[in-house]
């Protein structure tokens, strides 16, 4: 059985106060609310120190890392490094890094490789833009981003890892997929998968709000949500966290 799975991921936002604050409130929102979904926080690299020392019962997360294990990499950040700070999760492949920053699917692929092999649990960002849904080529697009990573040939390449799906068009829109054509990417997914797909966690993410939270986590493959600026609002993400009890 699947656990419901929230991660927050704050972005380039935020502040040491502020980091404090928000996890004051999450700390007793979480406490207080019946919520028994595993809970992830993944903020800016220089507030994982401040955030991990006061997570409570939610774990760390990393947005990005590098796929280099070390060495003169300038501004780059390791697994191995992560792991030193607590981290547990590292998100590869947003959508924001791929456009960005350039991120090809290879490159994603070997973060993905890179966040395993040092035991952390790689969050495999994949999704179209609205010129590829338009064009109906989404779940191909989809397709050639997990391919990326099956083609590494890792052993148990899909065990202790997460995927979520985030159309592009979705992300800090206020557009929401709705939950059917959410369901319906992330059945694609999971049957892309193969064997390890059962069990996987797949999570959406694209303007998640406390009011679209419960329709979303009730289709049979959406396993929880990968969540941006509602995240950032204790009262918002504690309802988004609690949506699926
Ligand atoms: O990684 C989650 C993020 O891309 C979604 O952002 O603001 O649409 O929830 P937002």
């Amino acid at each position: 059985m699947r656990k419901t799975l929230v991660a927050a991921n704050w972005k380039m936002h935020g502040s040491k106060a502020f980091a404090e604050q928000l996890l004051a409130e999450l700390n007793s929102g979480l406490k207080s609310g019946e919520c028994s979904t595993q809970v992830v926080i993944c903020p800016p690299y220089p507030y994982l120190g401040v955030v991990g020392e006061a997570i409570g019962k939610a774990m760390l997360g990393a947005q990005n890392l590098s796929e280099q294990p070390s060495g003169a990499y300038t501004g780059e950040v390791s697994a191995e490094m992560l792991l030193d700070c607590g981290v547990r999760y590292a998100i590869v492949g947003h959508s924001e890094r791929r456009s960005l920053y350039g991120e090809c699917n290879e490159l994603v692929a070997a973060k993905y490789a890179a966040a395993k092999a040092a035991g952390l649990i790689p969050i495999l960002c994949v999704g179209e833009s609205l010129e590829e849904r338009e064009a109906g080529k989404t779940l191909e697009v989809v397709a050639e981003q997990i391919q990326a990573v099956i083609a590494l040939g890792l052993p148990n390449t899909w065990q202790g890892a997460v995927v979520a799906y985030e159309p592009v068009w979705a992300i800090g829109t206020g557009k929401t997929a709705t939950p059917e054509q959410a369901q319906e990417v992330h059945q694609f997914i999971r049957q892309q998968l193969g064997e390890a797909g059962a069990e996987t966690q797949i999570l959406y993410g694209g303007s998640v709000k406390a009011a679209n939270a419960a329709e979303l986590f009730a289709k049979a493959d959406i396993d929880g949500a990968l969540v941006g600026g509602a995240s950032l609002k204790a009262d918002e993400f504690i309802k988004i966290c609690c949506a699926a009890n």
